[in-house]
């Protein structure tokens, strides 16, 4: 088993020097302050002087079916948000919508990847969710069972998810992308009782298999706790149904009953589970809650990306994400809005696929990832170029630190040089936006998240926690709790301590490095842990090494992620391999398809190096810092190599040296 240093703190001081627009501001176009719904700044001051108050007044505009007795509990770090309190959120999502007359508003504009295309309504939607609530009470789920959703980007997704709210039986959403290994795992951990799929998805034109993953991950009696599989019909590939465990959707879901009685649950009740990297080979269940959560998305979906009646919102992302859950689903159903959910991948069956999108639905607010706009640069300007994109009038970024040329080219070739940017940090663990923006209010600098949203104390410290002054980098820290934060991690909340509370007692600690200019601006700087943040994905390196050392041949992996100019992050791998193995580009493919099998392909490693050692401290570590910089610096291209002279002199001169790496 590698070993791996402790969280270090290799980004503040190197990065901060990097940055250089600063100085070039946005303010806010005049023509967009008209419609700000925020758009006085009083409300910072408000939270941050009467923090509870601030979230009871949001939190009375959800609707409960009793009221709470009381706004906070907070025995650091355990937090309880509205104790007292029942609602439903499937009900906030959709049954108040309906009853206030809003039924047929379009909730989705949902597009296939092939072009086919619904629209669906809160009245349609509110009906397929009861049914298919039935249909989960008649494969025998229970208020407080879990179930797990393994799906392509199709209605049936949010359909199951808001069933599982409205019948109280938390989901763990599994991005499809993860493999059979990688879902088996986070099914026994969350001990699922139920497994929600499809026969496949397509992507780049193909059909991808889905079911035939969840046989191989459920098969024999790997994963004790599933009794039934109930399997969406989406590309018609054949598919095994084995008989008293598989059953079809369409033929269990449609003929139910049209309406079912919602779960009157508790604030604190479990509304889902969702594995997370962490710094170890073991993903993270993150626990979130019912009443907090919604209300922190809600309120930052309303106010970040300044929702009116008339906006059709897309949220480019996955349901299998965070910012699926956040974004695509609960915040912006709560806020009854119009989104747009599209399956595929934004090149097929051309680069313009997204403008189409735009175009075709007139979408007024575009959130996506830095990585999808780099993308989009490389495939170059003339794509947008064949679109009207003029019904967008608010651009979103999340996920990674947006670099300002990315920003720059967003700005201009898809905003037309008019729409404001938010750029959003938060995480898995914060539920919801965190730092951002409120347009209309706040001037923006490209690469900057800039300021906390009102009620979130945030702060730049050094390693002993003091307060880093203005113009200094160092790691952020939350000082406050915040209804959204999450509530633990499953089954461990040791581990919950230790990893987010430890490091600064009574803080939060998200892992990330930062910066604060002579304004107060945040300037997000990326991870300080080991934790990779490729394309946007999250992704431990220690996982990763967990899985190359999984293989037989393999006695030693050292994983590091490099900066690469189109995912942010590219990881790469160095493996010593046990006597006798020859270190060929043949098996240095057969191993990245082995982390394929182990994680998803995801998670393979861009570059791959044989080595004779690894570099380590006298307390034996390993250095990365030292890999980071041969991995980096010698631009290894995309296939295996063999370590040359020079590096092993480098690792071979660094391990005899023994160095720290702190
Ligand atoms: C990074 C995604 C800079 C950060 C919502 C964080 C960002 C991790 C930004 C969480 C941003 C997210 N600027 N970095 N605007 N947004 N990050 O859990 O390192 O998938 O800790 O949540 O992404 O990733 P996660």
């Amino acid at each position: 088993m590698a070993q791996t240093d402790e969280t270090r703190a290799n980004a503040p001081d190197q990065t901060i020097e990097a940055l250089s627009s600063e100085d070039r501001t946005f303010p806010p176009p005049p023509a967009f302050a008209a419609r700000a719904i925020v758009s006085d700044r009083s409300i910072y001051e408000r939270a941050a002087a009467d923090l509870e108050g601030f979230w009871a007044e949001e939190a009375a505009k959800l609707s409960w079916f009793k009221p709470w007795d009381r706004v906070l509990s907070w025995e650091p770090p355990f937090a309880r948000w509205f104790e007292g309190g029942q609602l439903n959120v499937s009900v906030n999502c959709l049954d108040r919508h309906v009853e206030a007359g809003q039924g047929d508003k379009v909730a989705y504009h949902w597009e296939g990847e092939p072009g086919d295309r619904k629209a669906i309504t809160y009245a349609e939607l509110l009906t397929e969710v009861s049914k298919c609530a039935n249909a989960f009470k008649a494969l025998g789920v229970r208020r407080g069972d879990r179930v797990a959703i393994y799906m392509p980007m199709i209605p049936e997704m949010p359909i199951a998810m808001l069933a599982c709210a409205r019948i109280g039986a938390p989901h763990t959403v599994v991005f499809g992308g993860f493999s059979a290994e990688a879902l088996r795992d986070r099914i026994n951990d969350a001990e699922a009782k139920l497994i929600v799929t499809a026969d496949g998805g397509y992507r780049r034109g193909k059909p991808s298999g889905l079911k035939v993953n969840v046989d191989a991950a459920i098969a024999g009696d790997q994963t004790p706790s599933i009794e039934k599989v109930l399997v969406a019909r989406r590309t018609g590939q054949d598919v095994t149904m084995e008989t008293g465990r598989d059953v079809w959707w369409h033929e269990l879901v449609d003929g139910q009953e049209p309406t079912c009685e919602p779960e009157r649950m508790e604030s604190e009740d479990m509304l889902y589970l969702l594995y997370t990297s962490g710094t170890t080979a073991k993903p993270k269940g993150i626990v979130h809650t019912t009443a907090g959560y919604l209300l922190g998305c809600s309120v930052t979906h309303r106010y970040v990306f300044d929702l009116n009646d008339d906006d059709v919102y897309w949220c480019a992302a996955d349901l299998g994400w965070v910012t699926g859950h956040s974004y695509i689903l609960y915040g912006a159903l709560a806020n009854g809005a119009t989104g747009v959910m599209y399956e595929g991948t934004p090149d097929y069956p051309a680069p313009d696929r997204w403008w189409d999108i735009v175009e075709r639905y007139k979408v007024t607010i575009l959130y996506t990832a830095p990585t999808a706009i780099r993308a989009h640069m490389k495939w170059g300007t003339e794509h947008a170029a064949k679109h009207d994109l003029s019904s967008l009038r608010l651009l979103g970024s999340v996920g990674e630190p947006i670099n300002p040329e990315a920003w720059m080219w967003y700005h201009r070739h898809i905003g037309g040089e008019r729409c404001p940017i938010v750029d959003t940090w938060w995480q898995t663990e914060t539920g919801a936006i965190m730092i951002a923006p409120l347009p209309g209010l706040t001037t923006t600098k490209p690469g900057s998240a800039t300021v906390p949203f009102p009620g979130v104390d945030a702060d730049v410290v050094d390693a002993e926690g003091n307060s880093v002054p203005l113009g200094g980098g160092g790691y952020l820290v939350l000082n406050k709790p915040w209804p959204s934060m999450l509530r633990g991690i499953y089954g461990n909340p040791e581990r919950y301590r230790e990893t987010y509370w430890s490091r600064y007692p009574g803080r939060y600690f998200p892992g990330d490095g930062a910066k604060r200019d002579q304004d107060g601006y945040f300037w997000l700087l990326g991870r300080v842990d080991d934790v990779m943040n490729v394309s946007g994905h999250r992704l431990s390196t220690t996982e990763i090494e967990s899985a190359l050392v999984s293989h037989e041949r393999v006695a030693e992996a050292a994983v590091v992620g490099t900066p690469d100019n189109l995912t942010g992050e590219a990881i790469s791998a160095f493996v010593i391999l046990k006597l006798g193995t020859d270190p060929s580009p043949t098996f240095g493919e057969e191993l990245r398809q082995h982390v394929a099998a182990k994680i998803g392909p995801i998670a393979k490693p861009k570059t791959l190096m044989f080595t004779p050692d690894l570099p380590k401290t006298r307390s034996g570590k390993i250095m990365r810092r030292l890999l980071r910089d041969i991995a980096a610096g010698r631009a290894l291209g995309d296939t295996t190599t063999l370590a040359d002279a020079g590096v092993v002199e480098e690792i071979r001169e660094a391990s005899r040296s023994g160095k720290d790496d702190e």
